[in-house]
């Protein structure tokens, strides 16, 4: 797990799918886009980062809707809580979005926001998303 946060996240499909192919796709985007984030890490390239950071939160809003529709669909009774986490998520990014606008260094907050992203998505996929996913195959069963 270790490893997972320090370098590039690598998609490993036993340990990530939740089972919905739609959504371990969104996921595998996501993936992608912090890894394009953390490569960019050291690049002065201000503009081309904050076309990454920005596609990648409209992607996560884009993808928490799915994921809600489905929870939603599928009768999950910790939607709530899930949305809540979403919700905590949208105004972490927001916050990050902001630092990185204003004046200051750049490289110190994309860094914290590299750290964070991959940390974020790796218990977003292994400890949330699995919970749906556990109960769906309950469901199934
Ligand atoms: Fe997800």
């Amino acid at each position: 797990m270790i490893t997972i946060i320090k370098d590039r996240i690598e998609w490993d499909h036993s340990l990530f799918s939740v089972g919905i192919e739609k959504i371990d796709d969104q996921h595998k985007v996501l993936v992608q886009l912090i890894n394009s984030i953390q490569l960019k890490k050291n690049s002065k390239d201000k503009d081309f980062i904050e076309k990454i950071v920005n596609t990648l939160v409209v992607y996560v809003e884009k993808h928490f809707h799915d994921e809600e529709q489905i929870m939603q669909n599928m009768g999950f009774p910790g939607l709530g809580k899930h949305k809540e986490k979403h919700g905590k998520f949208d105004q972490i990014a927001r916050e990050f979005a902001q630092k990185f606008s204003q004046p200051g260094d750049q490289a110190v907050v994309l860094e914290q926001l590299v750290a964070y992203l991959k940390k974020w998505l790796i218990s977003h996929i292994l400890v949330e998303d699995k919970a749906y996913k556990d109960y769906l195959f309950r469901k199934l069963d």
